[in-house]
């Protein structure tokens, strides 16, 4: 598995300077974390690493294998942007229907090959979604639909996982589950989570970061003992959770930029 290197990214937005001379490494199947409160960078940073960037960039991303980035990532958001007129199985498949052969199009082959039809419904049953694989996303609760963009993502199959806020929008305890979860499935894989949640960081992260500021800059590293998906009850990760939280709620009163500063 490989790093991936971003050296001295810059972003910015006609006067507004997001970030600049950003460096960050994401070790190769780990986990990096990334919080920060609301505007300071967070999705621009992974838009930038996906290759996707808005604004005015500078800086490079590379893998430590030599091979270019693009084509090895997946990228899971907080709205699963599951389509709503598809079946789950349907939804899940959508990036391997896609990208259909001439052949297979022109020959009428099946819209789900059966292979593809197979490696669907086992990662179906890994999230537990089997009953739910010929139904519309409309029939799904918040935490069903959420497990569905994993599966999208796991069908993926690739080494470089984004994931920008995956678990904000559902319940405490669905969101435990799903991290639970992703954590087993995404093994080995190098990932970076955005998020708001110091805990889900400090329960899920190998590499935990804070991007403050304005410009952003990324704080030292915490990398917080123990195996993941680590346990509520490690009193080590409820105090860094305390310190977090606490740091994350002063930079919301501290750190606002002045009007015409940017
Ligand atoms: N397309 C854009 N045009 C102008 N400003 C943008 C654009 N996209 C993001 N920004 C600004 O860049 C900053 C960082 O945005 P973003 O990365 O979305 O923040 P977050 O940390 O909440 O994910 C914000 O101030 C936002 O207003
Ligand atoms: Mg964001």
């Amino acid at each position: 598995m490989f790093d991936v290197i971003i050296r001295d990214a810059s972003l910015r937005f006609k006067n507004h300077c997001v970030f600049e001379n950003l460096n960050l490494i994401l070790k190769g199947g780990k986990w990096t974390c990334l919080l920060g409160g609301s505007g300071v960078g967070k999705t621009c940073l992974l838009r930038l690493i996906a290759g996707l960037p808005a604004g005015e960039t500078t800086g490079e991303i590379l893998c430590q294998d030599g091979f270019p980035v693009s084509h090895r990532i997946a990228w899971m958001a907080q709205q699963d942007l599951l389509l709503p007129w598809f079946s789950v199985l349907e939804n899940i498949t959508l990036g391997q229907r896609l990208r259909r052969s001439f052949t297979d199009i022109v020959k009428r082959h099946p819209l789900i090959p059966p292979e593809v039809e197979d490696q669907a419904m086992s990662i179906l049953e890994k999230v537990g979604l089997t009953e739910k694989a010929r139904v519309l996303p409309q029939h799904l609760s918040g935490g069903q639909r959420q497990r569905a963009a994993l599966a999208r993502t796991l069908m993926e199959n690739r080494p470089l996982v984004l994931m920008d806020e995956p678990f904000g929008a559902l319940d405490a305890i669905t969101r435990l589950n799903l991290q639970d979860l992703a954590c087993e499935l995404l093994e080995n894989r190098t990932v970076l989570l955005i998020t708001h949640d110091p805990l889900e960081a400090l329960r899920l992260g190998h590499d935990v970061y804070h991007l403050r500021g304005y410009p952003a800059r990324l704080t030292d590293a915490i990398t917080p003992p123990g195996k993941t998906p680590r346990s509520l009850e490690d009193n080590g990760i409820m105090m860094l959770q305390g310190k977090l939280l606490d740091r994350l709620r002063h930079e919301s009163f501290d750190e606002k930029p002045v009007k015409g500063e940017q």
